[in-house]
């Protein structure tokens, strides 16, 4: 059956969490252009910047043989002339099978979804979510440990605004982590409705060298400065943590260190040497998930 819409981690129980990293391994191994998408349009709404999302997303709608249409800034859309958020999805609806929609507002993609009548991928809002990432975060953990039970974690950084780290605590609710410490600076804590729904173990520190040793999986975060209210508040805690070789030295042998990216300052270019660095790894990653996603959403695997 077609999943709806994705807007949170929530949304997907453990056999979905599964067989979407299921269908990423049968896709990673297919070289050429898939059909199970051919006559599908795929839209890419786009209202703030990025990299990955917008490209790994298109990537994967063509190799399933989707048609790809869409824009990357609100300035190129008619929201730039006045229009509102629910009659540009009105229109994307007229063309297209699925919006995959990123937006500067918590909540955007919750309220596009109550709108739209073909799903909404929520691409991340604001500072709440973004679940596609987190679901390349766990299939990277998955396909490095062979498991995501019994994991220990640890989340550095900007747990108050990066919407990765929502994702990420809500879907490992899906699974049985062993514990989760979150490492940041009082600041930049992670919020209380997100912790408040959390089944496992979670541990709150401000100093890395306290528990990097008991951690597989150091995930680490940008400072997100583009959601901060007050730059004087961003210019306190912008260098909290850098992530050196010093850190490094201390993890254990087999741990890996893992980013959503983009990437600032919080990794010395230097650990990219190291075994530890599995974020351009995770990031490969992105368009086999997101094949799945697109094949369960449109397809109906
Ligand atoms: N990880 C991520 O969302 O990157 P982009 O902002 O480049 O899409």
């Amino acid at each position: 059956m077609a999943l709806k819409h994705l807007i949170s981690s929530f949304d997907l129980n453990r056999d979905e969490y599964i067989s979407i990293f299921e269908y990423a391994d049968k896709f990673s191994m297919v070289k050429s252009k898939l059909n199970y998408l051919q006559g599908k349009v795929i839209s890419l709404a786009f209202f703030e910047p990025s990299t990955r999302t917008a490209q790994s997303f298109h990537t994967a709608g063509l190799k399933l043989g989707a048609d790809v249409i869409g824009f990357t800034s609100e300035e190129s859309t008619s929201i730039a002339k006045g229009e509102n958020l629910a009659d540009t999805i009105r229109m994307l609806n007229n063309y297209s099978d699925c919006i995959i929609m990123r937006h500067k507002y918590d909540g955007a993609a919750l309220f596009a979804s109550e709108i739209s009548n073909v799903p909404i991928i929520n691409a991340g809002d604001g500072k709440h979510e973004h679940p596609t990432q987190a679901i390349i975060d766990l299939y990277t953990v998955y396909k490095i440990f062979n498991e995501v039970d019994g994991i220990t974690f640890g989340l550095l950084g900007d747990l108050k605004y990066a919407r990765t780290v929502n994702s990420l605590l809500r879907a490992l609710t899906r699974f049985r982590p062993k514990k989760v410490f979150l490492i940041s600076p009082s600041q930049l804590k992670a919020r209380r409705e997100i912790l408040d729904n959390l089944n496992y173990p979670v541990i709150e520190t401000e100093n890395p060298y306290d528990v990097i040793q008991e951690i597989d999986v150091l995930y680490v975060t940008r400072i997100q400065k583009e959601r901060f209210v007050d730059e004087v508040e961003y210019e306190k805690v912008k260098e909290s943590y850098i992530v050196d070789m010093k850190l490094v030295n201390m993890m254990k042998k087999d741990s890996i260190i893992l980013h959503p990216l983009p990437r600032v300052n919080e990794i010395d270019r230097r650990v990219d040497k190291t075994p530890h660095a599995k974020y351009f790894f995770q990031a490969s990653l992105a368009v086999p998930v997101r094949m799945a996603l697109l094949y369960k959403f449109l397809y109906g695997g």
